[in-house]
């Protein structure tokens, strides 16, 4: 699509200018000169500024690319699984150092961060498809020729609008209604495949093919569909038999080859005897939040309503009261699963006390955090709970609007919020009154554009006001003045998946799990024989997550990062301590990368700061100038330990924003527990 095409989608306005260059990226490939300057005069922002704001986020790019582009991820979990010598080797084949194009202009060499599908390390992104436990022999083929990595073909919604859209009747006689459409249109034993970013990534795009064309050419009754994913992503691709009132059937690493031998043991009822993954998995955890993840069709809006989903929400607007929403989610003692872990309720009684109009809600989905992909999960697996929860969040805040914002790599959630969106709106749940009630509430999607910081809810707000993403100084607080200046709630998408059950079942049931606080997403990998996404109470340990869910490491596990860049590294010895917030060991947004041996931690510790001197926004001084400074340190023949403390201090004291304040944790920590690793006594 010509790039002015691409830009007439948008509003005048500088909120778009985001989107707008994206837009202009995708038609282009990049972004020159003269195509900032068409965005520039479309926008009306002057250039100089949206040159700033396109030099400012790592995903447009300002240079041509080659032809193709690969990328080998050397983020910690990859480089626990030998992600640094995949990219060497792509350097050796190429003739090139990462960052450069072949002189042919045919390809692209990069390292990248993450690809966020940690479970799968190493991982290699080519020609934008991600691909999962990378072997040399298969690096090598991505090299000589565009991946034939298949993803399945657009999946638009199933079903389409209710046959009788409800027009009359209180929420709660519509809600049944609708729910009686539903269940008219239930299809009966379904083979869900696990297709999440980190299945995809293995190959469970070509199972989903495989499986199609099997159950048509046999003429057997079961509907295949692309679920989210379970969390197993170590028994990838997954395969899951569901039948009515019957225990669901999981089934591990069904290959394209192996489909025929899969539907064969389900004919014989031997599927569980042939391909179960292990229930101790699951036995292990508290699924409260993840209930539906990997079982729900995430592209049927009617499978939603049979789970029960919007349910809740139409109770809560034929019930009227906003303020005993917020009630129950201050009963459940619900803190922020984005890292901070702030009272949710305080945030939305103080918004919805807030004057101003319009109010909005922000789902905060950007999670660019390296080692977590638990929101991801989440989207992708059961988009339509995150829309009820916004819905519920909106009505308890007072907001109006909504906008849900995604990381700019997250496409699958990406999509299958949109579709969630559309089919949402189509049956009478977005928009004006909704299922007949006061509640009107416009959604809008938005993408990221990468950048650690863009997740901070100042600097994300800057980004939909066509900023570069740089943190605001506080107060005032969001709640009072956010977006565009008026009252703004922000949540993380771990957070808003809470609300539902909470409200559903009451905040004491939730605050009956886990000593008070419920139940936590952990993303594991690294070094681990079974890596996923597991959902526990708070409160468990690391090596209840390294050794019963995890299965331990290839390897004896040596160390654990826990919290990402932000986060710390853990000794063995504390791996019986509770994973509490602000408790001795902090669990953080929740990503667990394992360490092979104690000897991994220096370069471990090395790669976190080096990531987070280079996302800070440089905003202010302490962070700009002391995390290089202190990498500079890490880096001396031997290491200053009292100098490198005192300037932790500082900077951790000084900084305006999270990322700074949390910066120096990896490196106290390394130095603190693994001091011998370091060269220091
Ligand atoms: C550097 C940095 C990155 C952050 N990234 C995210 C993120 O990706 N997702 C998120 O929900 N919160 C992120 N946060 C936290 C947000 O600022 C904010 O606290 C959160 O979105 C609020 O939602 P919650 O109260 O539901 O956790 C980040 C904070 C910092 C300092
Ligand atoms: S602490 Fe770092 S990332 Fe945060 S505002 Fe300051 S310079 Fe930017
Ligand atoms: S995918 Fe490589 S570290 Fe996350």
């Amino acid at each position: 699509m010509p790039v002015g095409e691409a830009l007439s989608q948008f509003p005048r306005e500088r909120t778009w200018l985001l989107p707008a260059l994206q837009a202009a990226q995708r038609a282009e490939g990049w972004l020159s000169p003269e195509t900032l300057a068409t965005v520039a005069a479309h926008v009306r922002v002057p250039a100089s500024e949206v040159w700033g704001v396109a030099s400012h986020y790592p995903e447009l790019r300002l240079a041509k690319p080659g032809r193709r582009v690969v990328r080998v991820c050397t983020g910690v979990a990859c480089v626990a699984r030998g992600g640094e010598r995949l990219l060497e080797r792509c350097e050796r084949r190429l003739g090139i150092r990462a960052g450069e194009t072949t002189r042919d202009g045919a390809l692209t060499l990069e390292a990248m961060d993450c690809a966020f599908a940690c479970a799968v390390a190493p991982v290699v992104e080519a020609d934008h498809a991600d691909r999962g436990r990378v072997t040399d022999a298969v690096l090598d083929a991505l090299l000589d020729a565009p991946a034939a990595h298949r993803i399945p073909p657009p999946l638009t919604g199933r079903g389409g609008p209710p046959a009788t859209p409800p027009s009359s009747g209180s929420p709660g006689a519509r809600f049944t209604m609708l729910r009686r459409e539903a269940e008219r249109r239930r299809t009966g034993a379904r083979l869900a495949v696990g297709v999440g970013t980190c299945g995809l990534a293995v190959g469970a795009g070509e199972t989903l093919e495989a499986l199609r064309v099997e159950v048509q050419r046999r003429g057997l009754a079961w509907t295949v569909v692309a679920a989210g994913c379970n969390g197993m992503c170590w028994a990838a691709p997954i395969v899951e038999a569901l039948r009515d009132g019957k225990p669901p059937i999981t089934a591990a690493r069904v290959t394209p080859e192996a489909v025929p031998r899969l539907l064969n043991a389900l004919a014989a009822n031997m599927a569980e005897r042939d391909f179960a993954a292990g229930p101790d998995w699951m036995a292990a955890q508290r699924r409260v939040l993840t209930e539906r993840c990997g079982l729900a069709d995430p592209y049927d809006i009617a499978d939603a309503f049979r789970h029960g989903t919007y349910g809740t929400l139409a109770r809560v607007l034929e019930e009227g009261r906003p303020e005993a929403v917020i009630e129950e989610v201050r009963a459940a003692g619900l803190a922020g699963r984005g890292g901070a872990y702030f009272q949710t309720a305080v945030k939305w009684s103080g918004c919805r006390a807030a004057a101003g109009s319009p109010k909005y809600l922000v789902v905060n989905g950007e999670e660019g955090e390296p080692g977590i992909f638990k929101d991801r999960h989440l989207m992708e697996g059961d988009p339509h709970r995150l829309l009820e929860a916004s819905l519920i969040a909106a009505y308890a805040t007072g907001a109006s609007r909504t906008i849900l914002y995604i990381h700019g790599e997250a496409e699958l959630a990406a999509e299958r919020l949109a579709v969630a969106l559309g089919q949402a709106r189509q049956w009478g749940l977005i928009g004006e009154r909704v299922l007949g009630s006061e509640l009107s509430l416009a959604v809008e999607i938005r993408r990221g554009a990468g950048g650690f910081v863009l997740g901070e809810e100042t600097a994300l707000l800057e980004s939909l006001e066509g900023q570069r993403a740089m943190p605001r100084t506080r107060p005032p607080f969001p709640v009072e003045s956010g977006l565009f200046g008026k009252p703004t709630a922000i949540n993380n998408v771990e957070t808003l998946f809470a609300v539902v059950p909470i409200v559903a079942r009451g905040g004491a049931a939730f605050a009956a799990l886990g000593g008070g606080r419920g139940t936590k997403l952990f993303g594991l990998s690294g070094n681990l024989k079974r890596p996923g996404v597991v959902e526990m109470e708070v409160g468990c340990t690391l090596r209840t997550l390294i050794e019963d869910v995890g299965g331990g490491g290839e390897t004896p596990v040596g160390a654990a990062v826990i919290g990402g860049p932000s986060g710390s590294v853990v000794h063995p010895r504390q791996f019986d301590e509770p994973l509490i917030p602000r408790g001795a060991v902090n669990p953080g947004t929740g990503g667990v990368v394992a360490l092979g041996d104690a000897a991994a931690v220096p370069a471990a510790v090395r790669t976190l700061l080096a990531f987070n001197a280079r996302e800070s926004c440089g905003k202010c001084t302490p962070c700009r100038e002391g995390t290089a400074r202190m990498l500079a340190l890490l880096d001396e023949p031997e290491i200053d330990v009292a100098r490198v403390q005192a300037l932790a201090e500082t900077v951790q004291l000084a900084s305006l924003c999270g990322l700074g304040q949390a910066a120096p944790l990896a490196v106290l920590s390394g130095l603190a527990e693994f001091p011998r690793e370091f060269g220091v006594s």
